[in-house]
């Protein structure tokens, strides 16, 4: 599988439930990167997306351990469970979308993480778990894009020993 993310210069992800900040390129890299794709997403991040409703176009799963029916949304309660449901679906199509709690427990199962690095340092109470050098190794760079007077670019890593 693999995770996709937009992170700050600390690491940071997310404040009182939302995003650090909203750059219309980057919403549009997510939708191009995952459209078409099964996304995995815990349930406060399903609760942080417009209406709170799954994402068009792609298959959503939703890791919550209450028993709940989300319209639109496979729930599963267990990391098992998961596996369990998408074990036929090719790894480079399952994207891991968030929040902390999630990207903590399946980045060990990635293969590849799609990063956007925003050169700012915001007042974050979510982070993602840091990117070991010894880890990943960058597989593709863009160049540095600027929006609402912020700098970031996208960063695709990939693990080292495979
Ligand atoms: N910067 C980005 O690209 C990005 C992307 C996504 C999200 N975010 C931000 O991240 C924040 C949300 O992150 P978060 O850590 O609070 O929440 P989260 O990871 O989205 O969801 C956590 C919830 O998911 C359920 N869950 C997680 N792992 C589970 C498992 N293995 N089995 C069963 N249920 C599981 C838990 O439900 P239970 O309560 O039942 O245990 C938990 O309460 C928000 O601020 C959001 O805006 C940022």
């Amino acid at each position: 599988m693999n995770l996709i993310v937009a992170i700050d210069k600390n690491n940071g992800i997310g404040k009182n439930g939302d995003l650090l900040c909203h750059l219309s390129a980057d919403l549009k890299h997510f939708k191009e990167v995952t459209t078409g794709k099964t996304v995995v997403m815990g349930y406060n991040t399903l609760i942080s997306l417009p209406k709170s409703a799954p994402l068009k176009n792609r298959r959503n799963v939703v890791l919550y351990e209450k028993d709940i029916e989300i319209e639109g949304a496979e729930v599963c309660h267990s990391i098992e469970e998961l596996f369990e449901l998408i074990k036929d679906v090719p790894e480079d199509e399952v994207f891991v979308i968030g929040g902390a709690m999630v990207y903590t427990t399946l980045m060990p199962y990635c293969k590849k993480l799609y990063i956007t690095h925003i050169d700012k340092a915001f007042d974050a109470d979510r982070f993602l778990p840091e990117i070991k050098k010894e880890e990943w190794k960058v597989l593709d760079e863009s160049e540095v894009m600027e929006e609402n007077s912020l700098q970031f670019k996208y960063v695709t890593y990939g693990r080292k020993d495979i």
